[in-house]
C-alpha cells in the first residue's frame, strides 16, 4: 500500500482558502490535515468550527483533524458533525484515553492519538488495538515550518515493533518538518501518512510538490 500525503491547511492562505482547498482537491493529496489549536495545550491559536465549515463545503477529500486542545472529549461530537474523517487527540491531553477513543469511534470517526516528541510511544501499548492512527509529532506542536526532530525515526521503529508483537495495524502519521529531503526515509522506515505544511505551501508549484511527496 502506498503512503498517504496530507497537506496541512495551517500553512494555507486563509484569505484565499477556497483557492488553496481547490489546489489540494486537484492534486494527488489523499487527505486534508486540519490543525485545531486552543492557545492552552499549545502556545498558538489556529481556527475553529466556522473555518471547518468552509473547509467541509469545498474539500473533496477526507478531513484528518488533529486536536491540540485540552479536554478534547468536550468536542468529539462537534467534530464529527463538522465532517472529520479521522480525529486525533493528544495522549498528553487525555486522562481517560481509552474512553476518548471509544467516543471518537462511537461518533463514526477513525480514532487517532497524537504523541508529543517527549512522549514514549510504548505508552500506547494498552490501546494499540483500539487505534486507527498514531500521529507522531516530529516537531513540538503549535507552529508550521519548524525543523524535523531526528529521534522520530526511532519512534516509527518502536511502533512497527509494537504492531508486529501485538498483531495490530494502524496508520503511522508523521507531523512536522516533513520535506522532500526526508520523506523517503520516513516512508522506508514505516510511515504511512505524511503531513506537509510549509513544504507544500511555500513551494513554487504545490501540486508538483505533493506529487513528489507521493513518489
Ligand atoms: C504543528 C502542526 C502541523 C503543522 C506542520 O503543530 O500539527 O500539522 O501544520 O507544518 P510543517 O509541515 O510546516 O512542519
Ligand atoms: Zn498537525
Amino acid at each position: 500500500m502506498s503512503h498517504k500525503v496530507a497537506p496541512s491547511v495551517l500553512s494555507a492562505d486563509f484569505g484565499n482558502l477556497q483557492r488553496d482547498i481547490e489546489m489540494i482537491n486537484n492534486s494527488n493529496a489523499d487527505w486534508f490535515h486540519v490543525d485545531i489549536m486552543d492557545g492552552v495545550f499549545v502556545p498558538n491559536i489556529s481556527f475553529g468550527f466556522p473555518v471547518m465549515a468552509s473547509l467541509k463545503k469545498h474539500a473533496q477529500k477526507p478531513l484528518d483533524v488533529h486536536l491540540m486542545i485540552v479536554d478534547p472529549d468536550r468536542y468529539i461530537t462537534r467534530f464529527a458533525e463538522a465532517g472529520a474523517h479521522v480525529l486525533s487527540v493528544h495522549i498528553e491531553a487525555c486522562t481517560h484515553l481509552h474512553r476518548s477513543l471509544q467516543a471518537i469511534k462511537a461518533a463514526g470517526m477513525k480514532a487517532g492519538v497524537a504523541v508529543n516528541p517527549h512522549t514514549n510511544v510504548n505508552q500506547l501499548e494498552d490501546v494499540a488495538g483500539d487505534l486507527d492512527l498514531v500521529c507522531l509529532m516530529s516537531v513540538n506542536p503549535g507552529f508550521g515550518g519548524q525543523s524535523f526532530i531526528e529521534n522520530t525515526y526511532r519512534k516509527i521503529e518502536a511502533l512497527k515493533n509494537m504492531q508486529a508483537r501485538l498483531g495490530v495495524q494502524f496508520d503511522i502519521e508523521i507531523d512536522g518538518g516533513v520535506t522532500l529531503a526526508n520523506y523517503k526515509k520516513l516512508v522506508d522506515t514505516g510511515a504511512t501518512v505524511l503531513v506537509a505544511g510549509n513544504t507544500v505551501f511555500s513551494a513554487s508549484n504545490p501540486i508538483d510538490t505533493i506529487s513528489a511527496l507521493k513518489q
